[in-house]
């Protein structure tokens, strides 16, 4: 529609004008993932959107995504200017994993190796040894434990689970979940799976174990869409936020991509495979963080202290992932 036309283009000039350029996850709206890729932007996972805006000349980035994503850029990226959409945008595993009780619980367990996931506040970052990503944490784990380290893992707890049972690693794991992929359920999916017996089961590990098990592919988003282009099934039926449709239907064109199914109605199903905060990055929004005089509501700081100390576990991510 017109409206949305004009947006874009106001945003593509305005993108020149401020030397930014945009940084989207998968999650993100088609359009905003369309946006990025015409503009010589990203769309990628969380560990290329870090490395993609590290490396970037720009001056201003724009982060699409949530508020991890964008404190992870000005981690990485202190001199540049970071904006957001909204600052509103978060995560419910940054949410449930606040510093204070985290770091109780890392204090009392001082002979472990701690490990968080990216989807966390800056704070919680500065308090690890490590910070991973689900493209990197199995690789990462396994290394640690190969030195015999014990972990403390938080805060996704399926996704612990799973890197626990892949690796044999000793364990011990924050409570918390991600209200997108909490929702798939075991037993619906074994169903669709009977009328699509040819399909393959494509899952992210944040699910919960019951759905991970029945997967012929667990990955980060960036593995799923590898999957679907070189898995040789013609259908594949995928446990992860719908937005990541855009692009992986752009990677295996001649696929048929099935959405896996969550709780279902309304009542029951907290946010039914399209993160709520990942839809909030809209034109609109994108268009406000690059014209707002005050940029409070978009604009990214971390505090200088902090920003050291999450530095050297995201480095260590960045370093072993090279
Ligand atoms: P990845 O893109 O790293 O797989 O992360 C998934 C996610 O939940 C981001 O919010
Ligand atoms: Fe967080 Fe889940 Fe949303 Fe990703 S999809 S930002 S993990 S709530």
């Amino acid at each position: 529609d017109v409206e949305k036309v004009n947006y874009k283009a106001r945003i593509k000039q305005l993108l020149v004008e401020r030397d930014a350029v945009l940084v989207a996850h998968y999650y993100t709206d088609p359009e905003i993932q369309a946006l990025a890729e015409e503009t010589g932007g990203c769309v990628s996972d969380s560990l290329e959107m870090a490395r993609f805006g590290r490396d970037h000349p720009a001056k201003t980035l724009i982060v699409a995504g949530v508020k991890f994503m964008g404190e992870t850029s000005k981690i990485l990226s202190p001199e540049k200017t970071v904006l957001m959409p909204t600052l509103e945008a978060t995560c419910s595993l940054d949410i449930g994993c606040p510093i204070e009780t985290f770091s109780k619980f890392c204090d009392a367990h001082p002979d472990h190796t701690v490990v968080v996931y990216a989807n966390t506040s800056a704070a919680v970052k500065a308090r690890a040894d490590w910070v991973v990503t689900s493209s990197i944490a199995l690789e990462i784990v396994e290394h640690l434990d190969s030195q015999g380290k014990k972990i403390i893992w938080g805060p996704d707890r399926h996704l612990g689970s799973y890197i626990a049972k892949q690796t044999g690693a000793e364990m011990l794991m924050w409570q918390g979940d991600c209200i997108v992929h909490d929702e798939f359920k075991a037993k619906a999916l074994r169903e669709l799976k009977i009328k699509n017996p040819e399909a393959a089961i494509l899952v992210h590990p944040e699910s919960p174990a019951s759905v991970v098990e029945l997967a012929d592919a667990v990955g980060s988003t960036s593995q799923l869409i590898k999957a679907a282009q070189t898995m040789d099934n013609d259908t594949f039926i995928v446990a992860t936020d719908r937005g990541i449709f855009y692009k992986m239907q752009q990677a295996a064109p001649d696929k048929i991509l099935i959405e896996a199914p969550t709780g279902g109605n309304g009542a029951t199903c907290r946010s039914c495979a399209h993160c709520p905060w990942m839809a909030m990055n809209g034109l609109q929004a994108i268009e406000a963080s690059l014209t707002a005089t005050d940029t409070t509501p978009h604009e990214i700081f971390v505090d200088d202290s902090l920003r050291e100390a999450a530095l050297i576990p995201l480095d260590r991510m960045l370093n072993f992932a090279q």
